[in-house]
């Protein structure tokens, strides 16, 4: 499964990306508006840093103004690895539609229902965003829909990827891996939660000290 982040803070990324296991990052216009940055000019930097799908959304909400949005989001930002956002929404889906007819990679986010996705793979998407957290907030069994989606794709080999997003914990993680999520995008807090786990630490001071016993002569072999 693919490692996303879900952050436009750059220094994140920076970070994530030095550890050798970010495979891509998605933003959407909350995340970018706690940067306070130039919307185009943070995607251009996380652009230039990650080799992966980068995901920037557009916030028009008629099917020729997302077109339009989509398209100068393309050409501005210049970089081969922007995948644009549209909301399911039946403008949406037209737009999803003329963009990916264009080769233009689409990420349709807001994702709440198994059949929402499987309009949004019809109309040419080549991701899917699930919201897991959002769904699980309202009672709802948020992986359930990873479960189905997954089963409607392999069915009839849509292309199109699963990406589980709004993941909240590592356990949704788990989840998503297990269910046959092709990527999960986490928030910064939740990568770093998988990589703790207090046994670690506690062996990893155990080893040195041990290690300290041996005299230093022996230590080099
Ligand atoms: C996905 O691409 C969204 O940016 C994101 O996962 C939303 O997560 P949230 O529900 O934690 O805001």
């Amino acid at each position: 499964m693919k490692i996303f982040l879900d952050t436009a803070d750059i220094r994140e990324i920076r970070e994530a990306h030095s550890w050798g296991i970010l495979d891509g990052v998605t933003t959407n216009p909350s995340l970018v508006a706690k940067e306070g940055k130039d919307f185009l000019d943070v995607v251009r930097e996380i652009c230039a840093l990650v080799q992966g799908p980068v995901s920037a959304e557009v916030v028009s909400t008629t099917t020729d103004e997302m077109i339009r949005e989509g398209k100068d989001i393309m050409r501005r930002v210049g970089a081969p690895n922007v995948v644009i956002k549209i909301p399911m929404i039946r403008e949406g889906l037209r737009a999803i539609r003329a963009l990916s007819s264009e080769g233009i990679r689409v990420n349709t986010t807001l994702i709440f229902t198994a059949p929402q996705a499987l309009l949004a793979a019809k109309a040419g998407a080549s991701f899917v965003s699930p919201f897991i957290g959002r769904l699980d907030d309202i009672s709802h069994l948020g992986m359930d829909i990873v479960r189905d989606i997954r089963a409607i794709f392999d069915n009839y080999d849509f292309k199109c990827e699963i990406l589980a997003a709004s993941i909240r914990n590592p356990l949704h993680v788990v989840d998503a891996a297990r269910l046959g999520a092709d990527i999960a995008t986490m928030p910064f807090s939740v990568l770093e939660a998988i990589i703790k786990h207090p046994l670690t630490d506690i062996g990893l001071q155990r080893f040195l000290k041990d290690w300290e016993k041996l005299p230093q002569q022996m230590r080099k072999g």
